[in-house]
């Protein structure tokens, strides 16, 4: 099939509200070849990253906007812009490839070659308008409330979820030390770096298929975020403990807690997505390591707790994700501004449940990968004013910003994607 319309058909339903990974591992059994997997995806990713500046460039383009009935025709065009402006396509190549879609419906056709050659005659222009009125590329709400809470930081963050992610990895150091995983990786020409925020994290200077990262399959490394990577170390979890990971899936923290510390008592990691859970157990099987996996619901505990106190828990809470946005553009499509009231609730009521399984000097770690304040900081205040038997112990650190409550990292920083962590000890 033409990789330009399997791209189409990824980012069609990613705007009828699937996920964007979800739809490109279901387009993937149509598509074998390596090199041809790398276009579409980086044709998805761009263009779903750069939408909202395409669709006001398309807008100026169109005489009369394309009929919702006809979204396949409008990603097109997109996908068509996309290609001239941002990839190393030939120009014609890419009119040509990305019209030859529709050429069983002349309409289309002539439409998508008369918006591209235009585009390609007035490109300096568009482009200056673009830059003028949608510069940032993300829907308004998100700008507005981005903007709310961190006012000249913002723009930075807008530009970092434009690029890119690095690929960072964290080294198993049961197996092997950073230093000696950096030089397996020089002796395979893979450029790479220590990164100072983690102990064990390892930059690549550009990303690489796992298959190509020694001993990937014997779990000497997993591919991690260095912001992520600091959810463990930030547990502190010891020998003899008991260990509760509420919202586990798909097990990058989970992993990190139990190659960090053998010796547990015990390891629960629990997810109501049963699905989800699967690659808990795959991402632990290869590693060689082991925990209790459970599907449950983290507001019910009355259903699936054994009554047994906690020494540890994270909490890594569902949020809008507006911290990896760079790694998955399609939140800047699928999240809605109303969402964040009903994820806030959410949180709240995980907090309050996961609250009454932590023993008395135990410690829980609240975490999100969201940069906005009403998932973050205002959520520990209000917990913080609502439970007398909470108190914080404050993070210091070389990353991130100190807040009022707990720490952020910000989307860029140090390399990071956007987080944040606040720990709470039981009096
Ligand atoms: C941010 S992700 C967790 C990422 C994970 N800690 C990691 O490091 O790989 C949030 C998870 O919370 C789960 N979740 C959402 N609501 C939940 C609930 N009520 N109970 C348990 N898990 C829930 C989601 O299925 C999702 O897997």
């Amino acid at each position: 099939m033409n990789s330009r319309l399997v791209a189409a058909n990824v980012i069609v339903k990613v705007l009828a509200g699937k996920s964007m990974t979800a739809t490109l591992e279901e387009a993937w059994e149509q598509v074998s070849d390596v090199q041809e997997k790398a276009f579409i995806q980086a044709l998805c990713y761009g263009t779903v990253r750069q939408y909202y500046r395409l669709e006001f460039i398309l807008n100026q383009l169109l005489n009369k906007p394309i009929k919702d009935k006809d979204v396949q025709i409008k990603v097109l065009a997109l996908l068509g812009i996309y290609q001239l402006k941002y990839m190393r396509v030939k120009d014609h190549a890419a009119v040509s490839e990305t019209v030859a879609v529709m050429k069983k419906k002349p309409w289309a056709k002539s439409l998508l070659n008369a918006v591209l050659r235009r585009y390609l005659r007035e490109q300096e222009q568009l482009e200056a308008l673009a830059d003028k009125h949608v510069a940032y590329a993300h829907p308004d709400w998100m700008i507005k409330a981005i903007k709310a809470d961190w006012g000249e930081q913002a723009k930075s963050i807008f530009i970092e979820n434009n690029h890119a992610p690095p690929m960072t990895l964290r080294v198993n150091t049961r197996f092997c030390q950073r230093d000696e995983y950096l030089a397996l990786l020089a002796e395979q020409q893979i450029e790479a770096s220590a990164l100072t925020s983690s102990e064990q994290a390892i930059l690549l200077a550009t990303p690489v298929m796992v298959d190509k990262l020694p001993h990937f399959a014997e779990g000497w490394v997993s591919v991690q975020d260095a912001a992520a990577q600091l959810a463990a170390p930030l547990l502190g979890a010891q020998a003899g403990d008991r260990v509760l990971d509420i919202c586990a899936a798909p097990g990058g923290k989970t992993a990190h807690i139990a190659e960090r510390q053998l010796d547990l008592k015990c390891l629960l990691a629990i997810d109501i997505d049963a699905q989800r859970l699967v690659r808990v157990a795959e991402n632990l099987r290869r590693l060689k390591l082991t925990a209790d996996l459970l599907a449950a619901d983290a507001t019910k505990p009355e259903v699936w707790w054994d009554g047994v106190l906690y020494d540890r828990i994270l909490l890594d809470a569902p949020c809008s994700a507006l911290g990896v946005v760079r790694r998955h553009p399609d939140i800047k499509l699928l999240r809605r501004a109303e969402d964040i009231t009903q994820l806030q609730s959410l949180q709240q009521l995980i907090l309050r449940s996961a609250w009454q399984l932590l023993t008395p000097g135990g410690v829980l770690l609240y975490a999100t990968c969201s940069i906005l304040k009403q998932e973050n900081e205002s959520q520990i205040k209000h917990f913080l004013n609502e439970h007398s038997d909470a108190q914080e112990l404050p993070i210091q650190a070389g990353w991130g910003i100190e807040r009022p409550f707990g720490r952020q990292v910000l989307t860029g920083s140090q390399t990071m994607d956007g987080f944040y962590y606040a720990r709470l000890q039981k009096k």
